[in-house]
C-alpha cells in the first residue's frame, strides 16, 4: 500500500512536471542538458561495468545510450552528423553484442571506439560553429 501511495505520488508529480513544461513552452535547453547528463552517466556506467565484468549492467547502459542517441537524430540534419550518429549506434550495438557473449575484450574495444566516437562528433559540432 505504501508503495502504491509513493507510486501515485510520483506519477502525479511527473504529470505535473509534464504539464508545467508544456505550459511554459518547452525549456529545450534544460531538457537537452538533462539528456547530456544521462548520456555521460551511461557512458561512465559502461566503464564501471567493464571493470566489474558486470555484463548485465553493460548491456543496460548501452541500451540507455542507444535510446538517448536516438533522441539526438534531429539535433543536426547534415549527412556528416548523421553518419557519425549512425556509427555511434553501430558501436553501441557492438558493445551489447559483446556483453551478450560475455566477451570482455570485445566490449573494452567497443568502449574505446565509443569514446572516440563521442570526441569526434563533438569536435565536428564545435568546428562547425567556429
Ligand atoms: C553523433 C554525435 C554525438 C555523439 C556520438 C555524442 N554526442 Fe554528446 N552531444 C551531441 C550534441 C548534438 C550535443 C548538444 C550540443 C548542444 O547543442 O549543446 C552533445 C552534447 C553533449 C554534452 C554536453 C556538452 C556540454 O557542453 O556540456 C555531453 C556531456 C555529451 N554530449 C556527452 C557525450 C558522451 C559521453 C558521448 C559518448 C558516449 C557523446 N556525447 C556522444 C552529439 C553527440
Amino acid at each position: 500500500m505504501k508503495t502504491l501511495t509513493v507510486l501515485t505520488c510520483m506519477l502525479s508529480l511527473s504529470a505535473g512536471a509534464v504539464s508545467a513544461v508544456s505550459a511554459a513552452e518547452p525549456d529545450s535547453a534544460t531538457r537537452k542538458a538533462k539528456l547530456m547528463e544521462r548520456k555521460l552517466a551511461a557512458s561512465q556506467d559502461i566503464l564501471a561495468s567493464l571493470a566489474r565484468e558486470d555484463f548485465t549492467r553493460m548491456s543496460a547502459a548501452a541500451d540507455e545510450l542507444l535510446g538517448l542517441a536516438k533522441q539526438q537524430w534531429i539535433d543536426d540534419e547534415s549527412p556528416q552528423y548523421r553518419s557519425q550518429l549512425k556509427d555511434f549506434w553501430i558501436i553501441l550495438e557492438g558493445v551489447k553484442e559483446s556483453a551478450a557473449e560475455k566477451n570482455l575484450d570485445g566490449a573494452t574495444l567497443g568502449y574505446v571506439q565509443m569514446t572516440i566516437s563521442c570526441v569526434r562528433c563533438h569536435k565536428f559540432l564545435r568546428d562547425k560553429v567556429e
